[in-house]
């Protein structure tokens, strides 16, 4: 699918007016601050993960409909060095707006577009995600709470590389995910990747009870 045509650019933009047109009727930028993220914040992110949360570029995450403290989480695991990035934006937000851009990008709706995945592969990674994975990425990855992130229709080249980053040591192991990996191939890590990718993502879309 043809994630940047016009309408979804056109969309990205017309958001960002309203957002800027937003702050200036609230008033003042402390009231505002509390309500939403500043416009600006918000621009440093745009590039990659548009308005709406959808990567531009495969190996770009889509963090639309993530739940917020989990992203709150995430920001602070970026700025303080606790996951490495390559991202210079990532280690650059401002304290003060970590809060307003989680509660942004948690807020956002958006479809996510669907990465091509391989059939055998799907198949054979459920099998695996139902045996490892399932007790904590819930509901086949679309259950997004504060500890484990959403996965359903996640972009697949992130989702492989992240999910390989584990196995090889350059990301972190959440607690006890270590032991859900162990003895898995680099090809059963990769088919639990086009498993996740190949779900719809319902959770946001539907507005679902999140788990707190
Ligand atoms: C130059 C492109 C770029 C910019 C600008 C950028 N990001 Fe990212 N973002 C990425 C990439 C690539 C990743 C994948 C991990 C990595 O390489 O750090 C990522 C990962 C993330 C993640 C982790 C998602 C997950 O599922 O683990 C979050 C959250 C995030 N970005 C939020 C933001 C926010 C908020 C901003 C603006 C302040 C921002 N990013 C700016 C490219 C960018
Ligand atoms: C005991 C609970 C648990 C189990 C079991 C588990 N995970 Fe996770 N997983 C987590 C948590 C918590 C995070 C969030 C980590 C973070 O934010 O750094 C996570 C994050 C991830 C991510 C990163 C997603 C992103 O957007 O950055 C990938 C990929 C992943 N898990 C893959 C797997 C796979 C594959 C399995 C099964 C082999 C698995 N996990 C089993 C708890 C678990």
């Amino acid at each position: 699918m043809e994630k940047n045509s016009p309408t979804a650019s056109t969309g990205k933009v017309r958001l960002a007016n309203c957002l800027v047109t937003a702050a200036l009727l609230f008033g003042s930028a402390a009231s505002f601050a509390q309500a939403a993220a500043p416009a600006g914040a918000i621009a440093d992110c745009t590039e990659c993960h548009g308005s709406d949360g959808l990567g531009f570029k495969p190996g770009v995450p889509h963090i639309n409909g993530q739940a917020e403290g989990l992203l709150g989480n995430m920001l602070n695991a970026f700025r303080e060095g606790k996951r490495s990035t390559n991202v210079k934006t990532h280690r650059d937000i401002a304290a003060a707006n970590v809060a307003p851009l989680a509660k942004h990008y948690a807020e956002q709706k958006a479809q996510r577009p669907k990465s091509a995945t391989k059939p055998e592969l799907v198949a054979r990674g459920e099998t695996l995600y139902q045996n490892r994975c399932a007790d904590c990425h819930l509901d086949n990855g679309r259950d997004s709470d504060k500890e484990a992130p959403l996965m359903a229709a996640q972009d697949m080249t992130y989702l492989v590389a992240q999910t390989l980053a584990f196995k090889s040591g350059e990301r972190k192991f959440p607690f006890l995910m270590d032991g859900a990996y162990k003895d898995l191939s680099d090809d059963d890590l990769t088919a639990i990747a086009h498993f996740f990718a190949a779900q719809d993502q319902v959770a946001p879309q539907t507005g679902r009870k999140r788990r707190r």
